[in-house]
């Protein structure tokens, strides 16, 4: 995120904008410690999102090093595999894709598998592949989102707010991001390993680190639809 030149300083559309148009899900990391003030200071700075009545419903819980392989591990030899793991705590996904639903998510997975060179029909190595969530694709530092369960869709909306904005604040800083929703149906191996109390849903994970731009899964760039698929201006 440096600027063009280095004796100009971005504007801040430009700083904005090029935050949050780099800010993309980046799957494989490179070991570079994070440090904690730096993890501070994205939280803080993402913290500023708004929520109603200020609220502030967020909860995130920070782990590296031993803690994170610990979390890894439990999650990976539960023996529970992601395709038969129920979402009992909230479904994100529909029950049912339906269009134009669906047509996005096969061109996105597709994308990536081509990306990793892993066939149609080959479907360990895409079971290994969707294991990598699980050690946060070996980013040094992963985020667990939590939410209390007596709240309503309203501040789960405000999370989402503070989830986008720690990975906008971490693009201003050199750093990326891979937003893993993965992480919330394992929530009986999560739990133990980081105390969180029976109160909070595990709603996300997050991978946060420095991109290894020499894996050919960060060569993904999703698409977007145009404005006039999902924009109306009603005059
Ligand atoms: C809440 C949330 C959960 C997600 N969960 C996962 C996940 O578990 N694993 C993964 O590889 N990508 C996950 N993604 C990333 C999406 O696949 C990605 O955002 C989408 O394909 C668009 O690509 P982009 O983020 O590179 O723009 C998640 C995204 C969001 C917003």
């Amino acid at each position: 995120m440096l600027a063009p030149d280095e004796n100009m300083s971005l504007t801040a559309q430009e700083a904005v904008d090029g935050a949050l148009t780099s800010r993309r899900s980046v799957r494989a990391f490179l070991p570079h410690r994070v440090d904690e003030q730096t993890i501070r200071d994205i939280l803080r700075v993402a913290a500023r999102a708004p929520s109603g009545a200020n609220m502030q419903p967020w909860k995130v819980y920070v782990v590296s090093g031993s803690k994170k392989e610990k979390l890894s591990s439990a999650i990976l030899s539960s023996g529970v595999r992601p395709e038969k793991i129920t979402w009992d705590e909230y479904k994100y996904y529909p029950d049912q894709f339906f269009e134009p639903y669906q047509t996005r998510r096969r061109a996105v997975g597709f994308a990536l598998y081509n990306l990793l060179g892993i066939g149609r029909r080959e479907v360990d190595r895409m079971r290994a592949q969707h294991d990598r969530n699980f050690t946060f694709f070996d980013a040094p530092v992963g985020l667990i989102f939590t939410i209390d369960r007596r709240l309503n869709k309203g501040s789960w909306v405000d999370l989402g707010m503070f989830i986008q904005s720690v990975m906008v604040a971490a693009r201003a800083r050199d750093l990326h991001t891979c937003p893993q929703a993965a992480f919330a149906p394992y929530h009986r191996e999560i739990k133990p390993v980081l105390d969180i109390p029976q109160e909070e849903i595990i709603v996300c994970g997050m991978a946060l680190g420095y991109e290894d731009v020499s894996k050919p899964e960060n060569q993904l760039r999703s698409e977007r639809a145009p404005l006039e698929e999902f924009v109306s201006f009603v005059r």
